[in-house]
């Protein structure tokens, strides 16, 4: 490397992040962190070597078909890309990566703590002392069910699915999984697998949504697989919203079919479907997986690492397109 590379980071990301990169690039930071459009991202991104871009920048065909030619790579910190469009990326020859591994856990322990607040009414509970409705103890006030001994269904078992497994086991939870493929014995551990989605469902007490969002994903909870799920069944999310059908979702705790929902994720978000907010049984995050310090850490570190390895001439480790 001669001169350092020069990057656009379009949001605010942790301070040892931001070290890493100033160490290594010639960067231009966002530091009150506003939301780009478009075409200031365009505007923004002249002269510039590569973006560091996060979910929720609108890296749609016209905005990668008019990025400046002294863009030559694009690194996302996130795990999900459905934000930027590869094939348009491919077509200008701008490689994208990703951030794999780094958020793992932290996703997989969002998915333990909705599937325990789904269960133990958090929600209701979190309201009515808040707003001072608590009026005294009663033996059968707010029962909820206990995750101990239930089946716990995962539906894509990539590296969030299996820590959550991990977890879950702690908790005497019975593993079961659909992935595209299945997990060699060692990753399995002992977790029954379902080539079939719809088996999966059939045996969930508790389902996980941890697959990415792709064509094939795109409404995959929708009211027929709904109907495959045992009653009283609850259903967490922390993938991406578009792999449930809303409405199918809210009817499906509203007649009881489904006895709670766990979401920190949404089609639309951050305006989401307003029924969730009157639902007493849905336990809402606003996307907050992989917002913890060790993770937003370890994903800026993860760009860096994508971006020194491209503008040293290697092949950077977590390429997508
Ligand atoms: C991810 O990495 O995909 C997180 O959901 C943040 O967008």
């Amino acid at each position: 490397m001669t001169a350092r590379p020069r990057i656009l980071v379009t949001r605010k990301i942790t301070d040892p992040a931001e070290a890493r990169l100033e160490a290594l690039f010639d960067a231009r930071f966002n530091p009150k962190d506003r939301t780009y459009s478009g075409d200031e991202l365009v505007a923004l991104a002249e002269g510039r070597d590569g973006l560091l871009v996060a979910a929720g920048d609108p890296l749609n065909a016209k905005v990668i078909g008019a990025l400046p030619d002294s863009v030559r790579i694009i690194a996302t910190l996130s795990v999900g890309h459905e934000h930027i469009d590869l094939d348009a990326a491919r077509a200008r020859g701008i490689p994208v990566t990703t951030t794999p591994g780094g958020l793992d856990n932290a996703t997989a322990e969002m998915a333990m703590m909705l599937i325990l607040c789904a269960a133990r009414r958090a929600n209701e509970g979190f309201r009515l002392v808040r707003e001072d409705r608590w009026t005294g103890w009663t033996p059968t006030m707010m029962l909820g069910t206990e995750v101990t001994g239930k089946r716990l269904g995962i539906v894509g078992m990539g590296r969030i699915g299996q820590a959550l497994a991990r977890m879950a086991r702690g908790f005497s939870m019975e593993i079961h999984y659909h992935n595209r493929s299945r997990l060699a014995p060692e990753a399995e551990s002992g977790a029954t697998y379902h080539r079939d989605p719809d088996s999966l469902l059939e045996v969930s007490d508790f389902l996980s949504l941890n697959c990415p969002l792709t064509p094939q994903t795109t409404g995959f909870l929708n009211v027929e697989r709904i109907a495959k799920l045992p009653d009283r069944a609850v259903v967490v999310n922390t993938a991406r919203g578009g792999v449930v059908e809303d409405t199918a979702l809210i009817a499906a705790l509203r007649s009881g079919k489904l006895a709670a929902a766990g979401l920190d994720v949404f089609t639309g978000e951050p305006k989401i479907d307003p029924a969730y907010r009157a639902l007493d049984n849905v336990f809402v995050m606003p996307h907050l997986g992989s917002a913890t310090r060790e993770a937003r850490d370890a994903m800026g570190f993860k760009c860096a690492e994508n971006l020194l390895a491209f503008f040293e001439g290697r092949e950077p480790p977590d390429r997508v397109a």
